[in-house]
């Protein structure tokens, strides 16, 4: 389907906008109203394309016809706004433009009003260029007007418009819950608000309304969404702003299946009708958190192409060569990947993977380049010949393949051989632009151990049940027990996540005991939810998928900025109003605060804002 640049007909209000006017409308007297796109002065007729966010239209100055009018329009400049009056007329034969839906008319101006001059932009609005993101976040009205801002706003609303239909059309009741909250973890840092009626205590900005959409179940909702937004103070990159915007859902009496099945159904309607890419596997695919990880090193695998991870541990038992061996006797892992074609890499090109090994962790990479007459290896020649078979022949390299081998701790090989994986997609180009690759993982572990803190803790949120069959590894085995947790990701990319709830407070309580929060921890920090789980709480469960990050993907956009109207820089800043900002001492003096000199920074006079 092709995404339509407006879904409603403001002529139903009897506006008549730039993209209204056909053939049929020959010799009506008509008035637009629109910003200047263009101007052509040809010495002696001008030329204004008129734009609103509908569309174009052309008007056409004639001296000879109206010369006020047209000594008018002579002083008119881009982005100026205007009213005009003219007659629709036929263009002359070799000036239509078969581009437009209205190019083939033109306005003849008889009447104009400019209702408001501009200045002229920073950046031109009247064409898709390259303009430093700082400037655009700057002038973002301005960026607005362009039309592939227009439609990425326009095709975010008809997407939420899409969800929201959805969800209404089988029950769902949409219900807004507070901003000013107590913290709940989800594992970032909460932003705090204090407030002058109550010095030295904070509200905090919600992560997610998590436990409201369970007190929602708790309360008889049944099914509940919400258009939310998220605070979360943890670092910025392309696909995360610290507000961002959740499809919040919980349903009651369900289990992990529904809500899987469920947001399939939306995903294939959202994709179907507003992208024009295929969804490439129907049911989508799942894998095991498990799987994932071994296959593809990460939870989030962009499964559109292979190069998938494998073991060649086994062929190293004996192995001569130090490195490796140290990591085998320290419980380590070797796995490879195979960049097919890639065997006449320059040393360069090899130092390149190298340098992007190390810098997720790993300690070195072992590459094996196979060629006709040989297999080029640094380290050839501290292995015997099965073990350079088992790393190129045994994990199916051909002549002309590169493979790339790292030998470390599992997280890190994972961690090291997905980013290499990753760049073997980029370049080489292996995964197909025109798909939309979405998979479930499932089966999360419940658990992931706190080095630091030298505790478990909850790898999404504490709330998330477990299979009843892993009840008793609980305290036996924690890191076994599986959760009932789910991400959808497509292309690469976590676009959502949920999970079945703990609805005894039995259970819950165990896993707060397992996760070492005190008795009066547990009760500061959840103990509304805690005494609601003992009211009658039916089995509930649900999902959040991440709004920007959906139509980011469906939009074909590199980052979430792109879809949002007034991001965050990559910094979390607002360039236009230019926050977060200091504030006065008055201020912070109703609200009982103090700052430390030490730590404070000035952002906005210093421009320090990059
Ligand atoms: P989770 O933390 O996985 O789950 O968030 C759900 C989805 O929200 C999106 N997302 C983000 N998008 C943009 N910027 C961010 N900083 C950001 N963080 C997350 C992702 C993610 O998949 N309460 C649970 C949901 C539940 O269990 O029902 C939660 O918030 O697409
Ligand atoms: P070293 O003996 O540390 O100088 O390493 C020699 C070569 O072995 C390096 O250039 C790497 O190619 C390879 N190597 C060393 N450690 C590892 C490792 N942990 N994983 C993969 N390759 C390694």
């Amino acid at each position: 389907m092709t995404v339509q640049y407006a879904d409603s007909d403001p002529t139903i209000t009897g506006k008549l906008t730039c993209a209204s006017l056909r053939t049929g409308d020959v010799g009506k007297t008509v008035t637009l109203h629109g910003w200047v796109h263009r101007r052509r002065d040809l010495g002696g007729l001008i030329f204004l394309d008129l734009r609103d966010r509908y569309g174009l239209t052309q008007i056409v100055f004639n001296p000879q016809v109206t010369p006020e009018t047209h000594e008018l329009a002579s002083a008119v400049r881009n982005e100026y706004v205007l009213r005009v009056t003219g007659e629709v007329r036929a263009r002359p034969e070799g000036t239509v433009n078969p581009k437009l839906p209205t190019g083939m008319i033109e306005i003849e101006a008889t009447g104009l009003i400019v209702l408001n001059e501009a200045k002229t932009p920073p950046f031109d609005i009247n064409q898709d260029v390259e303009v430093e993101e700082s400037l655009r976040l700057k002038y973002r009205y301005l960026d607005l007007r362009r039309t592939r801002m227009q439609r990425n706003v326009i095709l975010r609303h008809q997407i939420v418009r899409h969800m929201r239909e959805f969800l209404w059309a089988r029950g769902f009741v949409e219900v807004e819950t507070p901003t000013l909250i107590k913290s709940t973890p989800e594992g970032a840092r909460d932003f705090l608000v204090p407030s002058s009626a109550s010095p030295g205590n904070f509200y905090a900005l919600p992560q997610s309304p998590q436990q409201m959409k369970q007190l929602l179940m708790i309360a008889g909702l049944d099914r509940y969404f919400q258009i939310a937004r998220c605070f979360r103070d943890e670092a910025q990159r392309a696909d995360r702003q610290p507000e961002f915007t959740q499809l919040d859902l919980e349903m009651a009496f369900v289990d992990q299946e529904d809500v899987i099945s469920l947001m399939e159904q939306l995903y294939i309607e959202l994709s179907e009708r507003f992208s024009q890419k295929r969804v490439s596997t129907m049911p989508f695919p799942r894998l095991t958190y498990h799987e994932a990880m071994a296959r593809y090193g990460n939870d989030r695998p962009d499964t559109r192409f292979g190069v998938e991870l494998r073991d060649v541990s086994a062929a190293f038992a004996e192995t001569g060569f130090q490195a490796f061996a140290n990591v085998l006797e320290g419980g380590g892992q070797i796995k490879a990947i195979v960049m097919p074609g890639c065997a006449e890499y320059t040393r360069r090109e090899v130092d390149e993977l190298t340098e992007l090994a190390k810098r997720n962790g790993a300690k070195g990479l072992a590459t094996f380049a196979v060629r006709a007459e040989d297999i080029r290896a640094p380290i050839a020649k501290f292995l015997s010949p099965e073990e350079l078979a088992a790393v190129t022949s045994g994990i199916g390299a051909t002549v002309g393949d590169l493979v790339l081998v790292v030998a470390d701790a599992p997280a890190v090989v994972a961690k090291s051989l997905s980013a290499l994986r990753e760049e073997t997609g980029r370049r080489l180009t292996l995964a197909d632009p025109n798909a939309l690759a979405y998979c479930w993982i499932v089966e999360f572990p419940l658990f992931e151990w706190n080095e630091d803190e030298s505790r478990w803790e909850a790898t999404h949120n504490p709330f998330s049940g477990f299979f009843a069959e892993d009840a008793d590894k609980l305290e036996s085995d924690p890191a076994a027990v599986r959760a009932k947790q789910y991400d959808l990701v497509l292309n690469g990319n976590e676009v959502g996540g949920g999970s079945v709830r703990n609805h005894r407070r039995a259970d819950q309580e165990r896993m707060f005991g397992l996760m070492n929060y005190t008795a009066a921890e547990t009760r500061a920090r959840f103990g509304a939810l805690l005494e609601a789980l003992d009211s009658g709480a039916p089995p509930h469960g649900g999902i959040a998928m991440g709004v920007d990050r959906t139509v980011m993907l469906l939009a074909e956009e590199e980052s979430i900025r792109e879809v949002i109207a007034f991001p965050k820089n990559q910094r979390g800043l607002d360039l236009m109003f230019e926050a977060p900002d200091a504030v006065g001492r008055e201020q912070l003096t109703d609200l009982g605060l103090a700052l430390d000199p030490k730590r404070a920074i000035s952002l906005w006079a210093d421009g320090n804002t990059d």
